[in-house]
């Protein structure tokens, strides 16, 4: 078979069938008090390659837990799953994915993978490298929200899906449980859900991860106005603007935020719309929550789903739940 042939990406975004929608959101965001922009707007072509490259700094232990994790585990999660496919959300480079992936080889299940994420860049250099990988990996992806999940890949077979990365802190509570139970509306009772939570630790630790001393973090955050100036023809001086990364105890999350560092108006020509920025004052681009083992087992229980594993790194940093639809 042909190499090309085995990967078919559909893209709801160019479909216009899926309601992302920057113009809006933007225009929300950026009228409402405090400023916000959704984090899903970061990963064009550049965010995306950014955010490989703060996996791999040493201040950013999610990867490396989360790997640890898999290492250790991800025969025991295949075994009990049983699966011929692995559907992922927000998989950017599924370099961890791969771990799973080797898992089902060697048992003679792994038939599909189905990439579901909003970044097509992305998308299509893990599709390419997959399939150099396992030559008979057939790979079904979907371009688009998995907030709002619509004919999942692989359905009637068994699936593993799986959400690593702790992507799911970048939804606040309500917008998990529907996350979840949108996902939960998908699976059958022989598919599985392996989700990766980060876990509340020092702040210290969780504000390094996201705040380091290459300064790759703030280039990330910072791309989202890159972002906005291209898509929307907006005004944004990236030089009046700084990355913060702040622990909010309150509501367990890290916050990141870009902070104006002088009063500023910006125009967004293509929304015909001035924003006016205090000096001081942010735009938040991004939470990421942290869990314990209770707040993750009131969320499933929510969301309608059985808790049937929790396995954490040594460091008990991170956590990967195998999750199954209670009924
Ligand atoms: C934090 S990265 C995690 C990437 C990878 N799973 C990992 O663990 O390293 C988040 C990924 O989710 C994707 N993403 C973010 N928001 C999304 C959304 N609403 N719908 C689909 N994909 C999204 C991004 O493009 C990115 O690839």
């Amino acid at each position: 078979m042909k190499a090309g042939s085995q990967i078919v990406l559909r893209n709801l975004l160019r479909e216009n069938a899926s309601p992302f929608d920057l113009r809006g959101d933007a225009r929300t965001g950026l009228s409402s008090t405090p400023k916000t922009l959704p984090s899903k707007y970061f990963y064009d072509a550049r965010g995306s390659h950014l955010f490989e490259m703060i996996t791999r700094l040493p201040e950013y232990y999610l990867t490396r837990s989360e790997t640890e994790i898999l290492e250790r585990e991800a025969g025991r999660f295949v075994e009990a799953t049983r699966p011929r496919a692995l559907v992922e959300f927000g998989s950017g480079a599924a370099r961890k994915t791969r771990l799973l992936l080797d898992a089902m080889l060697e048992r003679g299940l792994l038939e599909g993978y189905g990439p579901v994420d909003v970044s097509a860049d992305a998308s299509r250099h893990a599709a390419d490298a997959l399939i150099l990988i396992y030559p008979d990996l057939r790979v079904e992806g979907v371009i688009g929200d998995f907030e709002h999940p619509r004919d999942l890949p692989f359905a009637g077979r068994p699936r593993l899906m799986a959400f690593l990365g702790s992507t799911i802190g970048n939804l606040d509570a309500l917008q998990a449980t529907k996350f979840l139970r949108s996902i939960r509306a998908e699976m059958t009772d022989a598919d599985r859900f392996l989700i990766g939570f980060d876990l509340v630790k020092d702040a210290s630790i969780l504000e390094r991860a996201y705040d380091d001393e290459a300064g790759v973090t703030a280039q990330f955050n910072l791309n989202m106005l890159r972002v906005l100036n291209r898509e929307l023809g907006a005004s944004f001086d990236l030089e009046a603007f700084r990355h913060r990364a702040v622990w909010n105890p309150r509501d367990s999350r890290i916050e990141m935020h870009l902070e104006s560092l002088r009063e500023q108006r910006v125009q967004i020509s293509e929304l015909g719309l001035e924003v006016h920025l205090a000096s001081g004052e942010t735009i938040r681009t991004e939470m990421s929550h942290k869990y314990t083992r209770e707040s993750v087992g009131a969320l499933l229980d929510t969301a309608g789903f059985r808790l049937d594993s929790w396995e954490t790194d040594q460091a008990g940093y991170f956590a990967l739940v195998l999750a199954r639809r209670s009924d």
